[in-house]
């Protein structure tokens, strides 16, 4: 075993926009992160993986301004989703940095400050072509090359003049090319430090304006109120701020500064290879060991984003598949570097033949026969067979070298490939040497006890190496295996030499780790949740039948629509003000208890489902848009609350009479219909 110190490693994700709730780009990149993480935390390492919220700029202040909240509330709102999400796809995060927490708008104000003491920032008054979504300018050149629209999304550019505060990024140019060629792992994939050399920094760098007057939602200058820091200059810092730099307390910062790796996507690496590079050697610090940029995910061909409307919801399929298999999904499938296409068909495929067959089989089959032929205590490894055993024990035996370089390499997809490939093998080599044929000759029991102790010990390993991958997987194969919570038996220097699952441990049979899937129904339900221009008009007609309606209520004197959109979205809203409404308000609404008969698909859309209650004698079809978290088949025979007077309204084509009442939380992770606590009758008053 090796006694080596382990060095310190720092691992950040981008810290996302909170303009909307986030969808599965963003989580591939969170839940590759965490594979990293975890893996440095099972191989010794002391780890601080930091991801967060990038909360200040135009964009996020106009899209407050839209909702009609300020824009605080409107980030407090979505970061709550941020939270819930990562909870759901058990990201293993040690801090949470939000650029609106006191102590980073305070690092931000005095990295400012130095800089400008230090002659770094100069004010100057600048004219430029500005894309708002991405905070960014462009040069003229960038927008010939791209048809003069923004070449990172697309969209229109509009010219801003300003006086601003301007960083020397020209006086530190010549130092980072040489950097960048001195230290070939600074930007990964190879090809990323090509493009920053060729494209930006040897056709030279303009200065860069990190301040802005046009709006307010930002850091404050704080020596000249006029102007607030540039967002990227304030986001960037977040790197610095959450570990305590210039703060009291900067034992993070000191323990883990330089950063190992910034993971970010291809399309803000510029910021994380050249702007933030400059920005820390003017503060006199090392640049972060590397930034990995990885590719997109791709649908259609674009990629997938939050203002093309083209995401793919990772709650639902979470709530579908469960974690694992989407985390398998996301760190196996795409490698990590380049675009990769999401595709319904290789996600369901993935799950049934990688984890439903090969995994779990694997497991099954190893444990049912340690079970039946051995009274369920792993056998002694006695007869060793080498054209047969050789085909696993050496692949097992290595297989932590190959992981440990697959994630040093930053490639979480080839590690989970060669921990499969392992999978494989096992497989093959019960088809070679047969056990039932083996059981049936008395004289090949001990080849047949080998035949078990070298799955089961291949199955050991396999466990131990998908710990960072597999959050919910790997402990049930320790269980099955009867190795639960041995350190010495599941820490990854105990799968350094073949061969320490001791004989005798009692094995348990589980559950399948994985129930196969079936493939046409799933990809009719995967379907119906892609994004599609028919199905958006559906829901558009929803929405602004929803809308009609708001408004016709408002015009009747009733609520108005905005303070219903806040007591009906936002209840979880700290310090919200939500209307008081008196007892008679109250008593207008009819909830009655309704079992739920049947409930059906509804053609073209992608939220609701159709169901049929009853009301206690009276039969009802009600629509209620939960099919991201439930199927057809869930709530048959459960007893549901339903807002019984309400005026019937057409949806998809369908008349929906009443409303079923779900509680849900911020961005909407867990959502549950409201049922009774015991059985009661349908039609009863809720009151
Ligand atoms: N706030 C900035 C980052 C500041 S970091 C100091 C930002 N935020 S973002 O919300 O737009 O998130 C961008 C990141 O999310 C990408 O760099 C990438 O890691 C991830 N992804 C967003 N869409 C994605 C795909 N379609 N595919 C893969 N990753 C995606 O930029």
């Amino acid at each position: 075993m090796s006694e080596k110190i382990k060095a310190p490693y720092y691992i950040t994700t981008p810290i996302y926009y909170p303009s909307a709730n986030l969808h599965i780009g963003h989580t591939y990149c969170t839940v590759n992160t965490d594979a990293l993480a975890r893996y440095k935390r099972l191989t010794g390492h002391e780890v601080y993986f930091l991801t967060g919220a990038d909360e200040h700029g135009q964009k996020i202040e106009r899209k407050a301004e839209e909702a009609g909240v300020t824009p605080q509330q409107f980030v407090d709102d979505i970061v709550k989703g941020f939270h819930a999400l990562w909870e759901l796809m058990d990201i293993s995060h040690d801090g949470f940095v939000r650029t609106t927490d006191d102590y980073h708008i305070a690092c931000v104000q005095k990295v400012f400050k130095k800089l400008y003491d230090k002659g770094d920032i100069y004010k100057s008054s600048y004219k430029g072509m500005y894309c708002t979504p991405c905070e960014s300018f462009w040069t003229e050149t960038q927008l010939k090359e791209s048809g003069g629209v923004c070449p990172d999304c697309g969209r229109p550019v509009e010219e801003v003049e300003e006086e601003s505060y301007f960083l020397n990024v020209s006086k530190y140019a010549p130092r980072l090319i040489e950097y960048i060629n001195e230290n070939p792992d600074f930007i990964q994939p190879p090809s990323r430090a090509k493009e920053m050399l060729n494209n930006f920094l040897l056709p030279g760098l303009e200065d860069l304006c990190v301040s802005r007057s046009t709006f307010k939602w930002g850091v404050p200058v704080d020596f000249d109120d006029k102007h607030v820091i540039y967002v990227w200059f304030d986001a960037v810092l977040n790197y610095l701020s959450k570990l305590g730099y210039l703060a009291d307390n900067d034992e993070l910062f000191k323990k883990f500064w330089p950063a190992s790796v910034h993971v970010v996507g291809k399309e803000i690496i510029r910021f994380h290879t050249i702007v933030w590079p400059i920005m820390l050697m003017a503060l006199d610090l090392p640049l972060p060991k590397q930034v990995y940029g990885h590719g997109w995910l791709v649908l259609d061909g674009r990629k997938m984003g939050k203002s093309v409307g083209n995401v793919v919801d990772p709650v639902a399929l979470v709530g579908r598949y469960g974690v694992d298999a989407i985390r398998y999904f996301l760190l196996s499938e795409f490698q990590f570097g380049i675009d990769g296409n999401f595709n319904n068909e290789i996600l369901i495929t993935r799950i049934n033949s990688d984890l439903a067959n090969d995994l779990g089989n694997l497991l099954s089959r190893t444990v049912a026969m340690i079970e039946k032929y051995f009274g369920g205590e792993v056998p002694e490894a006695k007869v060793y067979v080498s054209e047969e055993d050789d085909t696993i024990i050496p692949v097992a035996s290595a297989l932590h070298e190959r992981v440990e370089a697959a994630m040093n390499a930053v490639h979480p997809n080839e590690a989970l490939a060669e921990i499969f490939r392992l999978i494989r093998l096992c497989n093959k080599y019960i088809d070679v040497t047969a056990p039932w044929v083996l059981a049936k000759d008395e004289s090949k029991r001990d080849r047949l006890g080998t035949v078990l102790y070298n799955l089961a010990e291949c199955m050991r390993i396999v466990g131990v190496c998908l710990q960072p991958f597999l959050t919910r997987t790997a402990p049930r194969i320790f269980e099955q295996l009867g190795i639960s919570g041995n350190e010495a038996l599941t820490g990854f220097e105990s799968i350094e030499r073949f061969g320490l699952l001791p004989a005798g441990t009692k094995v348990v049979k589980g559950e399948a780790l994985f129930p196969r899937i079936d493939i046409k129904k799933e990809l009719e339900y995967l379907e119906s949740l892609m994004p599609k221009t028919e199905e958006k008009q559906e829901e558009k007609k929803a929405e602004n039948a929803e809308k009609a309606e708001k408004s016709e209520k408002s015009e009747k004197g009733e609520k108005s629509g905005k303070d219903e959109k806040s007591a009906r979205e936002k209840p979880e809203a700290d310090g919200e003000k939500l209307t008081e409404i008196s007892y008679d308000d109250f008593a207008k609404l009819d909830l009655r208890l309704a079992k739920v008969v049947a409930c059906e698909e509804v053609p073209k859309s992608k939220k609701l489902l159709k169901f049929t209650l009853d009301l206690g004698g009276e039969e009802r079809t009600v629509l209620s848009g939960i099919k991201n978290w439930f199927g057809t088949n869930d709530l048959i025979g459960k007893t549901v609350v339903v807002v019984a007077n309400l005026a019937p309204r057409t949806m998809a084509g369908i008349e929906s009479h009443g409303m079923i009442l779900c509680a849900s939380d911020a961005g909407d992770v867990h959502l549950s219909p409201l049922t009774t606590m015991s059985e009661m009758e349908s039609g009863l008053k809720v009151r």
